[in-house]
């Protein structure tokens, strides 16, 4: 039995994480998507809320179980007994932070916790949680960064931080 951890952050979930999500689900027996802290990083979204726009996306592929986890990485796979972490990687400035991290969970872990790439695919190379963010709080079109679910719940945060930007 294979399974994977996809963690990140998820602020929100944008086509890219999709994409990643549905190519690990064929190549595992079960995918678990978990939504974790990034320190570096002020979320517009609580993790309950993140956790439920994962739900909902992934709601058709059978082997996804979306979770959340407060901690390490390495100790969440410890916890469900998992080994393999997947990340996507966008383009070679992705891969320096990504290669940093895998070595860190592999050294933290005892060697325990391997991690796999995979590559986005070509449509999804310049979309980023970060991008939408920024596209949406000056009243931008999101529609082919994210799904309605998720462009819904954008829209309504950015309604309230940027209102001067969706005058009706
Ligand atoms: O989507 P992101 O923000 O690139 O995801 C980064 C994330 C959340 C996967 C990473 O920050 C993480 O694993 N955080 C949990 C703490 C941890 O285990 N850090 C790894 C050792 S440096």
């Amino acid at each position: 039995m294979k399974h994977a951890i996809y963690p990140g952050s998820f602020d929100p979930v944008t086509y890219g994480h999709i994409d990643i999500i549905k190519r690990a689900a064929t190549m595992f027996d079960d995918l678990t998507v978990c939504v974790l802290d990034n320190k570096a990083k002020t979320p517009l979204f609580s993790v309950d809320e993140r956790v439920k726009m994962l739900r909902k996306v992934s709601e058709n592929i059978t082997n996804v179980r979306v979770d959340s986890y407060y901690g390490l990485l390495m100790d969440y796979a410890r916890k469900i007994d998992c080994h393999i972490a997947v990340r996507g990687l966008r383009a070679v400035t992705d891969f320096e932070y990504e290669l940093q991290i895998a070595h860190a969970n592999r050294t933290i872990s005892g060697g325990w916790l391997d991690t796999i790439f995979i590559t986005s695919s070509m449509e999804y190379a310049y979309l980023s949680s970060s991008a939408v963010k920024e596209i949406a709080s000056f009243g931008g079109d999101i529609k082919l960064c994210v799904p309605p679910i998720v462009e819904e719940e954008v829209i309504k945060k950015m309604k309230i931080r940027h209102p001067e930007f969706y005058k009706e």
